[in-house]
Parts: structure tokens; C-alpha cells; sequence
């Protein structure tokens, strides 16, 4: 199936992408940024798993960025919507087999580190998969990557240097640390957010570990950022709501467009 939708879209488009992104819940105005775009209804695609996540589009928008050819995935499979990690990670394996090299992974997520505002962009320098699964599980397609891959350095860090320069370029903050990936769908608990805490957890999800687990599979260099959409369960007094979510997605928006403007040319580079 990767392959069969590999194919469509190669007839669907005049360059191939070097860099891919994925946009996350309420995050999906940088794809309006390409220009001559082609615009993709996932259900158009062989195999590709249908966004039913409100705030998710659901549409891979090819285009330049900046004169890079780039992939953007506005909307993603979640476990949490009764997908399998191998659907989750459907887009990456394709993008990858279209040649990506780079992919960028945009989400939402609530603040653990106290540090954290809500509102903020956040930089992932690691992971900590509790969703319980791996992509990689079952036999290993070896046209695809090894079967033990390394995750020591799952989020580039010469691509999190860039990332740094290009935020301080553009005045805007950014704090730096650990995701944490739940299964969701329903928000953790006050004693979930301090036992995420304990164990070195900054901000915590319900995506993007297995996408990545499936890049560095197949060698494509990774960079994960969050929009701190809300703090963590029990550290205000009040409850989580999805629209607080879409809402401070909405807010960062702007600022998500610009920074990653100025970032993608500089990881083609
Ligand atoms: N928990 C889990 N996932 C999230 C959150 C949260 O608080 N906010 C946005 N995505």
C-alpha cells in the first residue's frame, strides 16, 4: 500500500519533497505558505488513514517553501482514534519513500514543567513513549530501515541548534525538553502529571513518538515542536478543555507560520 500511494502522488506532483511537516490540532495554517501548491485530500490517497480529530484538516499540501520543495500534513492518525501504529506512521513512511529527508512535527501539548506558559512553543529534545506500542513491532521491512534502530539523538540535535538560532533570530522564546506520549484520548490525571514530572517529563501528548520512532527508522532526521496549548492536569484549578486547546493553537499560530518559514530552508541547506 506505502508503495501504491507512493506512486499516486508522484503523479500528482512536478517535485519531489526534500523536507515534510506535520501539523498538529488547531496548528494547520503554514501550509496556506507554499506556493504553487497541490492540495491532496488524504481520502484521495491509496491506504491513507482519514483525520477524524477536530482541528485536523486532514489534506498533504505539496509545495515551495522558501524555493524548498516540501510536504505538509495538515492533520494526523492518533491511537486514540482506534488507528494502528502502522497508520499513525502511514504518512511518514510514504513522505520518507518520496524522498524526504527532514520532517519537522508540530503538536499540542500541556505544560508539566512549571516553567511552562501556556501559549509557548516548545522545543522536544527527547521522548518518553507510554502509548504502549512501536511501529517497528512484527517483522522488519529492511528496505525500509534496520531493526534495531538508535534513538540517542531521535531529535536531531544539529536540526534543535537551528531551531534555536532561528527562534532567537526571530525574538521568539522557546523552552527545550522532554515529550511525554500518552494513548489518550481522555487528559491524565493530577497523579499522572506528577508522576510524568518525576520521571523527567517537561510536556505531554497524545502523538508524534511513534511518527518519529518511524523516521529515524528510516533515516530521516527529526524535529519536534509544541504549542504548550494548556497547562497539565492538576496544576491550575480548573478542568482541560479541547477548545482551551484549539484556542491557544489558534493564538501561536502566527508565530508557528513565521518560525517555520525562516527554519525549513535552513534544513535543506
Ligand atoms: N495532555 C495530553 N495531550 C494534550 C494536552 C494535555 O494536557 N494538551 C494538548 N494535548
Amino acid at each position: 500500500m506505502i508503495d501504491e500511494a507512493t506512486r499516486y502522488l508522484e503523479g500528482h506532483i512536478t517535485a519531489k519533497p526534500t523536507v515534510g511537516v506535520v501539523l498538529g490540532s488547531g496548528l494547520g495554517a503554514f501550509a496556506d505558505e507554499l506556493t504553487e501548491r497541490v492540495d491532496i485530500p488524504y481520502g484521495e490517497i491509496p491506504g491513507w488513514p482519514g483525520s477524524t480529530a477536530i482541528g485536523h484538516a486532514g489534506k498533504l499540501t505539496f509545495g515551495q517553501i522558501e524555493g524548498v520543495p516540501a510536504a505538509v500534513m495538515a492533520g494526523r492518525a492518533h491511537l486514540y482514534e482506534g488507528y494502528t501504529p502502522a497508520q499513525v506512521t502511514y504518512g511518514v513512511r510514504v513522505l520518507g519513500k518520496l524522498g524526504v529527508r527532514s520532517m519537522v512535527f508540530t503538536n499540542a501539548a500541556g505544560g508539566i514543567n512549571l516553567t511552562l506558559e501556556r501559549g509557548g512553543l516548545f522545543l522536544i529534545s527527547d521522548h518518553i513513549n507510554l502509548q504502549g506500542c512501536n511501529p517497528l513491532v512484527g517483522p522488519n521491512d529492511e528496505s525500509l530501515g534496520t531493526r534495531f534502530p538508535d534513538m540517542s539523538d531521535a531529535y536531531c540535535r544539529a536540526y534543535r541548534e537551528i531551531a534555536k538560532s532561528v527562534a532567537a533570530e526571530l525574538c521568539i522564546p522557546m523552552a527545550e525538553g522532554v515529550y511525554a506520549a500518552m494513548l489518550g484520548p481522555s487528559y491524565e490525571t493530577p497523579a499522572e502529571i506528577r508522576f510524568l514530572r518525576a520521571i523527567g517529563a517537561d510536556v505531554v501528548g497524545m502523538s508524534t513518538v511513534l511518527e518519529v520512532i518511524a523516521a529515524n527508522h528510516m533515516g530521516i532526521k527529526s524535529l519536534g515542536i509544541s504549542c504548550v496549548t494548556n497547562m497539565a492536569a492538576g496544576i491550575l484549578q480548573q478542568k482541560i478543555h479541547h477548545e482551551e486547546v484549539l484556542e491557544t493553537g489558534a493564538l501561536v499560530r502566527d508565530t508557528l507560520v513565521r518560525f517555520l518559514k525562516a527554519l525549513l530552508p535552513r534544513l535543506a541547506a
